[in-house]
Protein backbone atom coordinates (compact mmCIF):
# COMPACT_ATOMS: atom_id res chain seq x y z
CA UNK A 1 0.00 0.00 0.00
CA UNK A 2 1.35 3.61 -0.03
CA UNK A 3 3.34 5.17 2.38
CA UNK A 4 2.36 7.07 5.17
CA UNK A 5 3.76 10.25 4.54
CA UNK A 6 5.24 12.33 7.30
CA UNK A 7 6.03 15.86 8.34
CA UNK A 8 10.21 15.93 8.71
CA UNK A 9 12.82 18.73 9.43
CA UNK A 10 15.81 18.39 8.75
CA UNK A 11 18.36 20.46 10.79
CA UNK A 12 21.68 21.14 9.01
CA UNK A 13 21.71 21.28 5.25
CA UNK A 14 25.06 20.39 5.10
CA UNK A 15 26.63 17.33 3.10
CA UNK A 16 24.52 15.07 4.94
CA UNK A 17 21.15 17.07 5.94
CA UNK A 18 21.42 18.27 1.93
CA UNK A 19 21.07 14.29 0.51
CA UNK A 20 18.89 13.37 3.51
CA UNK A 21 16.36 16.07 3.16
CA UNK A 22 16.03 15.21 -0.66
CA UNK A 23 16.31 11.33 -0.22
CA UNK A 24 13.22 12.40 2.31
CA UNK A 25 11.30 14.00 -0.15
CA UNK A 26 11.55 11.25 -2.30
CA UNK A 27 10.13 8.40 -0.37
CA UNK A 28 7.09 10.55 -0.17
CA UNK A 29 7.81 12.85 2.98
CA UNK A 30 6.99 16.94 3.69
CA UNK A 31 10.61 17.78 4.18
CA UNK A 32 11.58 20.94 5.44
CA UNK A 33 15.65 21.82 5.82
CA UNK A 34 16.61 24.10 8.67
CA UNK A 35 20.27 25.79 8.42
CA UNK A 36 21.30 29.02 10.32
CA UNK A 37 23.69 29.58 6.74
CA UNK A 38 21.50 32.04 4.64
CA UNK A 39 23.45 31.54 1.80
CA UNK A 40 23.03 27.70 1.78
CA UNK A 41 19.67 28.40 2.17
CA UNK A 42 19.08 30.67 -0.52
CA UNK A 43 21.61 28.25 -3.28
CA UNK A 44 19.43 25.06 -1.90
CA UNK A 45 15.87 26.80 -2.13
CA UNK A 46 16.95 27.95 -5.67
CA UNK A 47 17.33 24.69 -6.53
CA UNK A 48 21.39 24.78 -6.56
CA UNK A 49 23.76 22.26 -4.60
CA UNK A 50 26.24 24.29 -3.17
CA UNK A 51 29.05 21.42 -3.52
CA UNK A 52 29.29 19.08 -5.82
CA UNK A 53 27.44 15.21 -5.69
CA UNK A 54 26.59 13.03 -8.83
CA UNK A 55 23.05 12.86 -9.57
CA UNK A 56 22.03 15.12 -6.58
CA UNK A 57 21.31 18.33 -8.02
CA UNK A 58 18.83 16.77 -10.00
CA UNK A 59 16.67 15.33 -7.67
CA UNK A 60 16.42 18.49 -5.48
CA UNK A 61 15.38 20.19 -8.06
CA UNK A 62 12.77 17.62 -9.10
CA UNK A 63 11.82 17.59 -4.54
CA UNK A 64 11.46 21.12 -4.83
CA UNK A 65 9.33 21.33 -7.92
CA UNK A 66 7.23 18.51 -5.89
CA UNK A 67 6.17 20.85 -3.28
CA UNK A 68 7.21 18.53 -0.40
CA UNK A 69 11.06 20.02 0.03
CA UNK A 70 11.42 23.38 1.16
CA UNK A 71 14.06 25.39 3.16
CA UNK A 72 14.16 28.18 5.46
CA UNK A 73 16.45 29.53 7.73
CA UNK A 74 13.06 30.02 10.31
CA UNK A 75 13.82 27.37 12.94
CA UNK A 76 9.64 27.44 13.75
CA UNK A 77 9.04 26.07 10.43
CA UNK A 78 9.95 22.94 12.48
CA UNK A 79 7.11 23.08 14.87
CA UNK A 80 4.85 20.32 14.36
CA UNK A 81 6.82 17.89 12.65
CA UNK A 82 6.71 14.10 13.45
CA UNK A 83 10.28 13.67 13.42
CA UNK A 84 13.19 16.12 13.65
CA UNK A 85 17.00 14.65 12.22
CA UNK A 86 19.85 16.48 13.60
CA UNK A 87 22.84 16.44 10.57
CA UNK A 88 25.34 18.93 11.30
CA UNK A 89 28.79 18.48 11.54
CA UNK A 90 31.16 17.21 14.64
CA UNK A 91 34.22 18.38 13.28
CA UNK A 92 37.22 17.88 15.04
CA UNK A 93 38.41 20.51 17.58
CA UNK A 94 40.86 22.54 16.23
CA UNK A 95 43.51 22.07 18.62
CA UNK A 96 42.34 18.47 19.91
CA UNK A 97 41.41 15.02 18.61
CA UNK A 98 37.87 15.22 19.79
CA UNK A 99 34.77 16.12 18.50
CA UNK A 100 33.46 19.05 18.35
CA UNK A 101 29.71 19.30 19.51
CA UNK A 102 28.86 22.83 19.15
CA UNK A 103 26.93 23.10 16.39
CA UNK A 104 24.94 20.02 17.98
CA UNK A 105 24.36 21.81 20.76
CA UNK A 106 23.65 24.98 19.10
CA UNK A 107 21.27 23.23 16.86
CA UNK A 108 19.62 21.31 19.38
CA UNK A 109 19.26 24.59 21.45
CA UNK A 110 17.53 26.60 18.66
CA UNK A 111 15.29 23.55 17.83
CA UNK A 112 13.94 22.54 21.61
CA UNK A 113 11.70 25.61 22.17
CA UNK A 114 9.81 25.02 18.65
CA UNK A 115 9.24 21.62 20.17
CA UNK A 116 5.26 22.29 21.44
CA UNK A 117 3.91 18.45 20.34
CA UNK A 118 4.93 14.93 20.44
CA UNK A 119 7.89 14.17 18.27
CA UNK A 120 11.37 12.57 17.52
CA UNK A 121 14.57 14.20 17.42
CA UNK A 122 16.74 11.89 15.77
CA UNK A 123 20.30 12.53 15.34
CA UNK A 124 22.61 11.55 12.71
CA UNK A 125 25.65 13.40 13.04
CA UNK A 126 28.75 11.36 13.70
CA UNK A 127 29.31 11.39 17.54
CA UNK A 128 31.31 10.42 20.73
CA UNK A 129 29.61 7.44 22.28
CA UNK A 130 27.24 8.88 25.39
CA UNK A 131 26.66 12.51 23.71
CA UNK A 132 22.86 11.27 22.86
CA UNK A 133 22.26 10.65 26.67
CA UNK A 134 22.97 13.84 27.46
CA UNK A 135 21.46 15.54 24.72
CA UNK A 136 18.67 13.54 25.80
CA UNK A 137 18.31 14.99 29.26
CA UNK A 138 18.95 18.94 27.57
CA UNK A 139 15.81 18.22 25.28
CA UNK A 140 13.53 16.90 28.12
CA UNK A 141 14.40 20.32 30.01
CA UNK A 142 14.03 22.61 27.05
CA UNK A 143 10.95 21.58 24.86
CA UNK A 144 7.75 22.95 26.21
CA UNK A 145 6.65 18.99 24.96
CA UNK A 146 8.98 17.92 27.46
CA UNK A 147 9.29 14.08 27.53
CA UNK A 148 6.64 14.10 25.28
CA UNK A 149 9.83 15.04 22.66
CA UNK A 150 12.14 12.13 22.36
CA UNK A 151 15.30 11.36 21.58
CA UNK A 152 17.04 8.61 19.21
CA UNK A 153 20.10 7.56 17.20
CA UNK A 154 19.94 7.16 13.62
CA UNK A 155 23.77 7.03 12.10
CA UNK A 156 24.34 7.68 8.56
CA UNK A 157 26.80 5.76 6.36
CA UNK A 158 26.71 7.07 3.10
CA UNK A 159 29.97 7.55 1.27
CA UNK A 160 30.40 10.78 -0.79
CA UNK A 161 30.02 10.28 -4.55
CA UNK A 162 27.73 7.88 -3.88
CA UNK A 163 24.87 9.97 -1.49
CA UNK A 164 22.19 9.02 -2.87
CA UNK A 165 22.43 5.07 -3.83
CA UNK A 166 23.48 5.37 -0.06
CA UNK A 167 20.96 6.35 1.19
CA UNK A 168 17.89 5.29 -0.58
CA UNK A 169 19.82 1.50 -0.41
CA UNK A 170 21.53 1.28 2.48
CA UNK A 171 23.19 -1.93 3.44
CA UNK A 172 21.28 -1.18 7.13
CA UNK A 173 19.76 0.59 8.89
CA UNK A 174 20.57 1.27 12.69
CA UNK A 175 17.83 2.53 15.25
CA UNK A 176 19.03 3.49 18.66
CA UNK A 177 15.65 3.63 20.08
CA UNK A 178 14.76 3.59 23.55
CA UNK A 179 10.76 3.16 23.02
CA UNK A 180 8.80 1.33 20.55
CA UNK A 181 7.25 4.69 19.99
CA UNK A 182 10.74 5.77 18.69
CA UNK A 183 11.16 2.71 16.79
CA UNK A 184 8.05 2.53 15.11
CA UNK A 185 8.41 6.33 13.80
CA UNK A 186 11.63 5.45 12.21
CA UNK A 187 10.33 2.42 11.19
CA UNK A 188 7.23 4.52 9.18
CA UNK A 189 10.17 7.08 7.48
CA UNK A 190 11.77 4.40 6.37
CA UNK A 191 9.13 1.95 5.11
CA UNK A 192 9.70 2.23 1.57
CA UNK A 193 13.27 1.27 2.40
CA UNK A 194 12.57 -1.47 4.92
CA UNK A 195 10.62 -2.80 2.69
CA UNK A 196 13.31 -3.60 -0.12
CA UNK A 197 14.74 -5.64 2.47
CA UNK A 198 17.54 -3.73 4.19
CA UNK A 199 18.20 -4.96 7.29
CA UNK A 200 17.26 -3.26 10.52
CA UNK A 201 19.43 -3.31 13.61
CA UNK A 202 17.83 -1.80 16.55
CA UNK A 203 19.60 -0.77 19.84
CA UNK A 204 20.35 1.63 22.95
CA UNK A 205 21.63 4.70 22.60
CA UNK A 206 25.06 4.09 23.44
CA UNK A 207 25.40 0.76 21.10
CA UNK A 208 23.97 2.89 18.07
CA UNK A 209 26.84 5.33 18.39
CA UNK A 210 29.51 3.11 18.44
CA UNK A 211 28.20 1.42 15.12
CA UNK A 212 29.54 4.53 13.62
CA UNK A 213 32.35 4.87 15.20
CA UNK A 214 33.16 1.01 15.01
CA UNK A 215 32.77 1.07 11.48
CA UNK A 216 34.46 4.00 10.05
CA UNK A 217 37.42 2.52 12.38
CA UNK A 218 36.92 -0.43 10.60
CA UNK A 219 37.24 0.79 7.31
CA UNK A 220 39.87 3.29 7.94
CA UNK A 221 41.64 -0.15 9.70
CA UNK A 222 41.70 -2.00 6.79
CA UNK A 223 43.14 0.52 3.93
CA UNK A 224 45.84 1.29 5.85
CA UNK A 225 46.50 -2.46 6.94
CA UNK A 226 46.99 -3.11 3.07
CA UNK A 227 49.13 0.41 3.23
CA UNK A 228 51.39 -1.30 5.73
CA UNK A 229 51.88 -4.42 3.80
CA UNK A 230 52.62 -2.12 1.07
CA UNK A 231 55.58 -0.45 2.86
CA UNK A 232 56.64 -4.37 3.76
CA UNK A 233 56.35 -4.82 -0.44
CA UNK A 234 58.23 -1.56 -0.73
CA UNK A 235 61.32 -3.44 1.43
CA UNK A 236 61.32 -6.49 -0.70
CA UNK A 237 60.41 -5.86 -4.29
CA UNK A 238 57.04 -7.77 -3.84
CA UNK A 239 54.06 -6.64 -5.11
CA UNK A 240 51.03 -5.16 -3.21
CA UNK A 241 48.46 -5.14 -5.99
CA UNK A 242 49.35 -8.70 -6.68
CA UNK A 243 48.82 -9.39 -2.94
CA UNK A 244 45.51 -7.49 -2.33
CA UNK A 245 44.39 -9.33 -5.15
CA UNK A 246 45.45 -13.01 -3.92
CA UNK A 247 43.96 -11.67 -0.26
CA UNK A 248 40.77 -10.62 -2.15
CA UNK A 249 39.32 -14.43 -2.64
CA UNK A 250 39.14 -15.11 0.59
CA UNK A 251 35.76 -14.19 1.60
CA UNK A 252 36.59 -13.19 5.27
CA UNK A 253 38.65 -10.54 3.62
CA UNK A 254 37.03 -9.31 0.58
CA UNK A 255 38.32 -6.85 -2.02
CA UNK A 256 36.19 -3.44 -0.54
CA UNK A 257 38.62 -1.46 1.25
CA UNK A 258 41.75 -3.27 0.20
CA UNK A 259 42.95 -0.82 -2.52
CA UNK A 260 46.98 0.46 -1.30
CA UNK A 261 47.67 3.40 -2.28
CA UNK A 262 47.89 7.29 -1.04
CA UNK A 263 45.63 6.23 1.97
CA UNK A 264 42.05 7.82 3.21
CA UNK A 265 41.50 11.76 3.57
CA UNK A 266 37.91 13.44 3.88
CA UNK A 267 35.54 15.08 6.78
CA UNK A 268 35.01 11.53 8.38
CA UNK A 269 37.58 8.79 8.92
CA UNK A 270 40.52 10.38 9.41
CA UNK A 271 38.98 12.50 12.55
CA UNK A 272 36.32 9.79 13.47
CA UNK A 273 39.50 7.50 14.56
CA UNK A 274 40.78 10.78 16.85
CA UNK A 275 37.93 11.23 18.38
CA UNK A 276 37.09 7.56 18.97
CA UNK A 277 40.54 7.40 20.25
CA UNK A 278 40.28 10.03 22.17
CA UNK A 279 36.68 9.30 23.79
CA UNK A 280 37.98 6.51 24.62
CA UNK A 281 41.20 7.24 26.72
CA UNK A 282 38.48 9.29 28.54
CA UNK A 283 36.65 6.30 29.12
CA UNK A 284 39.54 4.57 30.42
CA UNK A 285 39.56 2.37 28.05
CA UNK A 286 41.87 3.86 25.65
CA UNK A 287 44.42 0.48 25.21
CA UNK A 288 41.12 -1.09 23.25
CA UNK A 289 41.71 0.87 20.85
CA UNK A 290 45.58 1.88 20.89
CA UNK A 291 45.67 0.43 17.20
CA UNK A 292 43.90 3.18 15.80
CA UNK A 293 47.24 5.71 16.47
CA UNK A 294 48.74 2.92 14.38
CA UNK A 295 46.09 3.24 11.67
CA UNK A 296 46.91 6.70 11.25
CA UNK A 297 50.45 7.04 11.46
CA UNK A 298 50.27 4.29 8.97
CA UNK A 299 48.00 6.74 6.55
CA UNK A 300 49.86 9.39 7.45
CA UNK A 301 53.05 8.18 6.34
CA UNK A 302 51.70 7.59 2.31
CA UNK A 303 51.58 11.26 1.78
CA UNK A 304 55.46 11.22 2.88
CA UNK A 305 56.64 8.06 1.30
CA UNK A 306 54.72 9.39 -2.07
CA UNK A 307 56.69 12.96 -1.82
CA UNK A 308 59.86 10.52 -1.40
CA UNK A 309 59.15 9.03 -4.57
CA UNK A 310 58.43 11.81 -6.81
CA UNK A 311 62.02 13.26 -5.29
CA UNK A 312 63.46 9.98 -5.82
CA UNK A 313 62.27 10.72 -9.41
CA UNK A 314 63.49 14.02 -9.99
CA UNK A 315 67.03 12.42 -8.67
CA UNK A 316 66.88 13.80 -4.61
CA UNK A 317 66.05 17.61 -5.60
CA UNK A 318 62.49 19.24 -6.68
CA UNK A 319 63.94 22.78 -6.89
CA UNK A 320 62.08 24.26 -9.70
CA UNK A 321 60.90 20.56 -11.31
CA UNK A 322 57.39 20.93 -12.60
CA UNK A 323 55.06 18.61 -11.34
CA UNK A 324 51.34 18.22 -12.52
CA UNK A 325 49.28 16.75 -9.69
CA UNK A 326 45.87 15.28 -10.94
CA UNK A 327 44.01 15.02 -8.38
CA UNK A 328 43.05 17.32 -5.54
CA UNK A 329 39.67 16.31 -3.96
CA UNK A 330 39.52 13.44 -1.37
CA UNK A 331 38.36 10.84 -3.49
CA UNK A 332 36.80 10.74 -6.79
CA UNK A 333 33.46 12.52 -7.88
CA UNK A 334 33.68 14.84 -5.01
CA UNK A 335 34.67 18.32 -4.69
CA UNK A 336 35.56 17.66 -0.75
CA UNK A 337 38.73 18.79 -0.31
CA UNK A 338 38.97 18.05 3.34
CA UNK A 339 42.34 16.81 4.56
CA UNK A 340 42.81 15.59 1.10
CA UNK A 341 45.59 13.47 0.36
CA UNK A 342 46.43 14.79 -2.94
CA UNK A 343 46.27 18.80 -1.68
CA UNK A 344 48.43 17.83 1.23
CA UNK A 345 51.62 16.15 -1.20
CA UNK A 346 51.50 18.92 -3.41
CA UNK A 347 51.60 21.14 -0.38
CA UNK A 348 54.53 19.23 0.33
CA UNK A 349 56.28 19.06 -3.12
CA UNK A 350 55.78 23.17 -3.44
CA UNK A 351 57.50 23.64 -0.06
CA UNK A 352 60.18 21.55 -1.51
CA UNK A 353 60.79 24.07 -4.33
CA UNK A 354 58.89 22.33 -6.80
CA UNK A 355 56.54 24.35 -9.38
CA UNK A 356 53.21 22.29 -8.70
CA UNK A 357 50.52 22.53 -11.28
CA UNK A 358 47.12 21.19 -10.09
CA UNK A 359 43.99 19.77 -11.96
CA UNK A 360 41.03 18.47 -10.71
CA UNK A 361 37.89 17.87 -12.56
CA UNK A 362 35.21 19.56 -9.04
CA UNK A 363 37.68 20.78 -6.70
CA UNK A 364 39.49 23.79 -8.12
CA UNK A 365 37.63 26.25 -6.22
CA UNK A 366 37.86 24.79 -3.26
CA UNK A 367 41.39 24.40 -3.81
CA UNK A 368 42.34 27.81 -4.94
CA UNK A 369 40.64 29.25 -2.02
CA UNK A 370 42.74 26.90 0.55
CA UNK A 371 45.93 26.50 -1.15
CA UNK A 372 46.80 30.35 -3.35
CA UNK A 373 50.27 29.10 -3.27
CA UNK A 374 50.08 26.26 -5.83
CA UNK A 375 49.51 27.01 -9.58
CA UNK A 376 46.43 26.11 -11.33
CA UNK A 377 45.44 24.68 -14.73
CA UNK A 378 42.11 24.76 -16.54
CA UNK A 379 42.46 21.46 -17.90
CA UNK A 380 44.25 18.38 -17.81
CA UNK A 381 46.35 18.95 -20.75
CA UNK A 382 47.43 21.97 -19.53
CA UNK A 383 48.27 20.68 -16.16
CA UNK A 384 50.56 18.02 -17.43
CA UNK A 385 51.92 20.23 -20.78
CA UNK A 386 55.80 21.31 -20.16
CA UNK A 387 56.07 18.95 -16.73
CA UNK A 388 59.08 16.75 -16.12
CA UNK A 389 56.72 14.97 -13.53
CA UNK A 390 52.93 13.75 -13.10
CA UNK A 391 51.64 12.44 -9.94
CA UNK A 392 48.48 10.87 -9.97
CA UNK A 393 46.95 11.61 -6.46
CA UNK A 394 43.15 11.27 -6.63
CA UNK A 395 42.04 8.63 -9.00
CA UNK A 396 38.68 10.16 -11.21
CA UNK A 397 37.71 8.80 -14.40
CA UNK A 398 39.14 11.30 -16.38
CA UNK A 399 42.59 10.28 -15.64
CA UNK A 400 42.17 6.96 -16.19
CA UNK A 401 40.75 7.17 -19.43
CA UNK A 402 43.78 9.43 -20.38
CA UNK A 403 45.68 8.20 -23.52
CA UNK A 404 49.53 7.62 -22.54
CA UNK A 405 50.58 8.56 -25.71
CA UNK A 406 48.59 11.37 -26.33
CA UNK A 407 49.96 12.49 -22.48
CA UNK A 408 53.57 11.62 -23.40
CA UNK A 409 53.32 14.20 -25.97
CA UNK A 410 52.88 16.84 -23.78
CA UNK A 411 54.95 16.30 -21.11
CA UNK A 412 58.80 17.56 -21.19
CA UNK A 413 60.09 14.09 -19.40
CA UNK A 414 57.77 10.89 -19.02
CA UNK A 415 57.87 10.62 -15.37
CA UNK A 416 54.41 8.90 -13.64
CA UNK A 417 53.96 8.62 -10.22
CA UNK A 418 50.71 6.87 -9.61
CA UNK A 419 49.30 7.32 -6.26
CA UNK A 420 46.12 5.16 -6.28
CA UNK A 421 47.41 2.50 -8.85
CA UNK A 422 44.39 3.74 -11.08
CA UNK A 423 46.75 3.45 -14.48
CA UNK A 424 47.53 0.57 -16.36
CA UNK A 425 51.34 0.23 -15.79
CA UNK A 426 52.05 -1.82 -19.11
CA UNK A 427 49.96 0.51 -20.66
CA UNK A 428 52.12 3.70 -19.51
CA UNK A 429 55.68 1.76 -19.92
CA UNK A 430 54.51 0.55 -23.51
CA UNK A 431 54.46 4.26 -24.23
CA UNK A 432 57.59 5.40 -23.38
CA UNK A 433 56.81 6.96 -19.42
CA UNK A 434 58.84 5.68 -16.54
CA UNK A 435 56.08 4.50 -14.32
CA UNK A 436 55.95 4.12 -10.90
CA UNK A 437 53.62 3.44 -7.57
CA UNK A 438 54.38 2.40 -3.90
CA UNK A 439 54.49 -0.70 -3.36
CA UNK A 440 55.15 -2.22 -6.60
CA UNK A 441 58.43 -3.42 -8.31
CA UNK A 442 59.93 -1.00 -10.60
CA UNK A 443 60.50 -2.16 -14.53
CA UNK A 444 62.63 -0.10 -16.07
C1 LIG B 1 33.24 7.31 4.80
C2 LIG B 1 32.57 5.95 4.98
O1 LIG B 1 32.93 5.08 3.91
C3 LIG B 1 31.05 6.11 5.01
O2 LIG B 1 30.44 4.86 5.24
C4 LIG B 1 30.69 7.09 6.11
O3 LIG B 1 29.30 7.33 6.16
C5 LIG B 1 31.40 8.42 5.88
O4 LIG B 1 32.81 8.21 5.84
C6 LIG B 1 31.04 9.33 7.00
O5 LIG B 1 31.42 9.04 8.15
O6 LIG B 1 30.29 10.29 6.79
P1 LIG B 1 33.67 8.93 2.69
O7 LIG B 1 34.55 9.70 3.62
O8 LIG B 1 32.68 9.66 1.87
O9 LIG B 1 32.85 7.82 3.53
O10 LIG B 1 34.62 8.20 1.67
P2 LIG B 1 35.19 6.71 1.46
O11 LIG B 1 34.65 6.17 0.21
O12 LIG B 1 35.01 5.91 2.68
O13 LIG B 1 36.73 7.02 1.23
C7 LIG B 1 37.54 7.55 2.29
C8 LIG B 1 38.99 7.67 1.88
O14 LIG B 1 39.59 6.38 1.81
C9 LIG B 1 39.23 8.32 0.52
O15 LIG B 1 40.28 9.26 0.65
C10 LIG B 1 39.64 7.16 -0.37
O16 LIG B 1 40.50 7.57 -1.39
C11 LIG B 1 40.33 6.25 0.62
N1 LIG B 1 40.34 4.82 0.25
C12 LIG B 1 39.16 4.12 0.18
C13 LIG B 1 41.53 4.17 0.01
O17 LIG B 1 42.60 4.77 0.09
N2 LIG B 1 41.52 2.83 -0.30
C14 LIG B 1 40.38 2.13 -0.38
O18 LIG B 1 40.44 0.91 -0.66
C15 LIG B 1 39.17 2.79 -0.13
Amino acid sequence: GAAESLSLSVIGTGYLGATHAVCMAMLGHRVVGIDVDGEKIRSLASGQLPFYEPGLNKLLRRMLGSGRLSFTTDYSAASGADIHFLCVGTPQEPDSPAADLRYLNAALALLAPHLHSDCLVVGKSTVPVGTAQGLTAYLHRNAPAGTHAELAWNPEFLREGHAVEDTLHPDRLVFGAATERARTLLAACYAPIIADGVPVVVTDLATSELVKAAANSYLATKISYINAMAEICEATGADVNQLAAALSYDNRIGGRFLKPGLGFGGGCLPKDIRAFTHRAKELGVGQAVGFLQEVDAINQRRRQRTVDLITEMACGDLTGVHVAVLGAAFKPDSDDIRDAPALDVARMLHQAGAKVTVYDPKAMDNARRSYPELTYAGTLEAAVSGAEIVALLTEWDLFRRADPTTLGALVRLRNIVDGRHALDAEAYRAAGWDYRALGTPNQL
